[in-house]
C-alpha cells in the first residue's frame, strides 16, 4: 500500500499536507507525533473513510481512486475503527457469528480467534462489553483478521491499557505482521510499538518531516516528548 503526495482533510479545512506512506507486505509502520498532527486522518485516509483532495492511494501497484470503501476489504485493507468495532451487547462468540457475513464459516473464524488468543476461547459466552480492556483489543483485533487482510491499520491499540497488556498485545502485532500482513500503526505510546516495528514516520502539521529505521528515530525523538508520554502513562 502506498500514500503518494496525498491532501485531504475535511470539509475545506485540509488536515494532510502531501503524505507520502509505502508499506509493505510484513511491515509495522509506527506512525508518531503530537496530538492532532493528522495521524488517524491518515489512517482513515487508508481504509477510504474519508477521500483524498490530491495525490492517490495504491494498493499492489493500483490507484483506489472511486473505489468503494466496502470493496476495501477484499481489497485487503481493514481497520479497527474507533470503539473497537465490536458489539459491547453481544457475547464473543456472537461477535464471532457477525464476521461470518463475510462468508467465512464460524468454525475456522473461532479456531483462528482461540488459537490466537487463548484468553479469548474461556470467555466465549461473556458479553464483549464486560471483557477487560485488552480482551476487547483481542477480539476487535480476532474480527480485523477475520476477514483475511493484507493489511491491518491500528489506531491507538494502547488506549487506557496498562502497559504490560500493551506489550503483549504487540508481540501478537508482531507475530500477525511474520504472517505477510502489513500493519500501519498510530500511537502515542511510542516505545513499545517502536521495539517491533521496521519503519516509523513521524507526523507534525500534515506532514511526516522524518521518516526512517525506528531504533533511530526513537534516539532523536525529544527526550521531552518521549519522556513526558511515558511518563503519563506509568502514572495512570
Ligand atoms: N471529523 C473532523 N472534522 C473536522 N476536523 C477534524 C475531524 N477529525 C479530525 N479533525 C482535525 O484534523 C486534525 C488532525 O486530526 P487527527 O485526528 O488526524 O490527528 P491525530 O494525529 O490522530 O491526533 P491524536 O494524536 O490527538 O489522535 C486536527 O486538527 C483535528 O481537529
Ligand atoms: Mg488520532
Amino acid at each position: 500500500m502506498q500514500l503518494v503526495e496525498v491532501t485531504a482533510g475535511y470539509g475545506r479545512i485540509p488536515v494532510l499536507d502531501g503524505v507520502n506512506l509505502e508499506l509493505q507486505a510484513g511491515d509495522i509502520y509506527a506512525l508518531l507525533g503530537p496530538n492532532g498532527g493528522g495521524k488517524s486522518t491518515t489512517l482513515k485516509v487508508c481504509s477510504r473513510q474519508i477521500g483524498i483532495s490530491t495525490g492517490e492511494l495504491r494498493v499492489s501497484g493500483q490507484s483506489m481512486e472511486g473505489i468503494n470503501p466496502e470493496i476495501l476489504s477484499k481489497v485487503g485493507i481493514c481497520t479497527i475503527p474507533e470503539g473497537k468495532g465490536i458489539f459491547p451487547n453481544l457475547s464473543v462468540q456472537e461477535n464471532l457469528v457477525v464476521m461470518t457475513h463475510t462468508g467465512a464459516e464460524l468454525d475456522e473464524i473461532e479456531t483462528a480467534t482461540f488459537d490466537r488468543f487463548p484468553q479469548l476461547a474461556t470467555r466465549r459466552k461473556q458479553l464483549a462489553g464486560t471483557l477487560s480492556g485488552g480482551e476487547q483489543q483481542m477480539l476487535a483485533m480476532s474480527r480485523a483478521l477475520g476477514t483475511n487482510p493484507k493489511i491491518l491499520l491500528l489506531d491507538e491499540l494502547s488506549m487506557g491499557l496498562a502497559p504490560k497488556i500493551v506489550k503483549d498485545l504487540y508481540e501478537i502485532v508482531h507475530q500477525i505482521s511474520e504472517e505477510g500482513i502489513g500493519v500501519l500503526v498510530v500511537e502515542q505510546f511510542a516505545r513499545t510499538v517502536l521495539g517491533v516495528s521496521n519503519k516509523a514516520g513521524i507526523m507534525i502539521n500534515g506532514k511526516i518531516v522524518r521518516e526512517g529505521d525506528p531504533n533511530e528515530l526513537e534516539e532523536e525523538l525529544s527526550a521531552a516528548y518521549l519522556g513526558r508520554r511515558e511518563k503519563d502513562r506509568s502514572e495512570q
